[in-house]
């Protein structure tokens, strides 16, 4: 277990890039591996927890990959029937997304992962998976799940959930159906599937609220691509910025598409002081810098497709919350109770034994601005984003905050602490 310690210091300057994104990070091993045929060449790839863990599954379907730091050369490839379990570890992402590639295979195969990650629901994607004729089930609606060959034929279907890992699932079986598969959301939910699919050739285009796909005998086309920094990593140094004062910090390279990047607008309806430069488009995603400074924030009200902007980011908009003049009111924000934790409870618990209040609701949460943060000791519970929120709410506490269990925050940020040190964090 590895304890991260924050302290209280001076303001946070100069300026970082971030690791790349672990969205893309995922979909491009995968893709790139088991979809498209041919050599596939990605820079700049997350080597992290969750994706090494798609990386590791991605080999054990028979793929080679060649690893040099953070490029890898994928030579994709028909996948084999695995000779073991595919472990997924703690990636929702992982598992979910390669049960629907799976789905369309001519073998079976068991996909599982940590205690954590069988918690999970998995119903979102057993279900309309079998509407399309897949032979997958789980476990008490939960992984392991198990996947049996079978012919899969298109649907119509309604998002009940505004997904990606759900929509993004369905999207890659339907590469293996024998017509068309139309997928409506209730909100729009981050589109990396669609922009790599498209980029590798893939038929699938959107009319208003629905993405279809019209599945082809044609192979995918193999990648060639940058991954940008991913938005969600950055958000940990941004709201950071924000909330100690004096800071003046610039982010380099990130991932600016606007189904990611909630935060920002809420930040600046917030009062923040944030300036975006774009820098032009890498792999079909828009680029740019950010240019952040400390100020004061007000409390703001979050809810609706606003939520599904920033779905990942509510633990540290928590720590902003904190600091902010007046209340803080998110709500139809369910979701984030099936996270890699129930993030609203857990970040509660541990808030309070930082001495702040949060009021939790069913669907979100209110929180009282202007509150004092102790310093102590308070535990991750296995989930990256959480252990990085309660570091940023280390920078203004009033002493030290210990956090236990924070090795996990590598599932998505190798060397946070580092990247936070460069910018003149206390942490550690
Ligand atoms: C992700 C989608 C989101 C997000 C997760 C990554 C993806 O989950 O929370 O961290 O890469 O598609 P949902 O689609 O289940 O909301």
């Amino acid at each position: 277990m590895q304890t991260l310690t924050t302290r209280p210091g001076g303001a946070l300057r100069g300026e970082t890039d971030v690791p790349g994104d672990k969205s893309i990070s995922h979909r491009a091993v995968m893709f790139g591996g088991l979809l498209a045929r041919g050599v596939s060449h990605v820079r700049g790839w997350l080597r992290a927890g969750d994706t090494v863990a798609t990386l590791s599954a991605v080999k054990g379907l028979g793929i080679q990959i060649d690893e040099a730091d953070d490029t890898l050369v994928i030579h994709g490839d028909t996948p084999h029937a695995p000779t073991q379990t595919l472990d997924l570890v703690n990636a929702g992402t992982g598992i979910r997304l390669l049960a629907g590639i799976l789905c369309g295979q001519p073998f079976p195969a068991v996909l599982t992962g940590s205690e954590q990650l069988c918690r999970r629901p998995m119903r979102r994607i057993i279900e309309p998976l079998r509407l399309m004729g897949a032979g997958i089930t789980g476990r008490d609606e939960c992984a392991p799940l198990t996947i049996q060959p079978a012919a899969l034929k298109g649907i119509d279907y309604r998002l009940p959930v505004a997904s990606a890992q759900v929509k993004s699932a369905i999207l890659l079986a339907a590469l293996f159906a024998k017509d068309e598969t139309r997928i409506t959301q209730p909100a729009p939910a981050r589109d990396h599937t669609e922009i790599m699919l498209k980029a590798m050739g893939a038929d699938i285009r959107m009319e208003g609220d629905t993405v279809i796909l019209t599945p082809s005998a044609t192979p995918l086309s193999p990648l060639d691509m940058t991954v940008p920094g991913d938005f969600s990593s950055a958000a940990f140094p941004l709201v950071a910025a924000c909330i100690v004062p004096d800071s003046d910090i610039t982010l380099r390279h990130i991932n600016l598409n606007t189904t990611r990047t909630g935060l920002l607008d809420v930040l600046v309806r917030m009062g923040a002081d944030i300036t975006v430069i774009p820098t032009g488009k890498e792999a079909g995603e828009p680029v740019g810098d950010l240019h952040v400074r400390g100020g004061t924030l007000k409390g703001v009200e979050v809810g609706g497709e606003m939520v599904v902007r920033m779905i990942d980011e509510f633990p540290v908009l928590m720590i902003a919350a904190t600091q902010a003049e007046g209340r803080t009111v998110v709500r139809d924000a369910a979701e984030l109770r099936v996270k890699e934790t129930d993030r609203i409870a857990v970040m509660a618990r541990e808030l309070a034994a930082l001495g702040v209040t949060v009021e939790e609701t069913p669907d979100g949460f209110i929180i009282e601005g202007g509150q004092a943060i102790n310093g102590g000791h308070v535990h991750a519970h296995d989930d990256h984003r959480v252990a990085m929120s309660l570091a940023v709410a280390g920078l203004v506490a009033a002493s030290a905050v210990h956090i236990d269990d924070a090795q996990c925050a590598g599932d998505s940020f190798p060397d946070f602490a580092g990247t936070m040190r460069k910018l003149g964090a206390d942490m550690a």
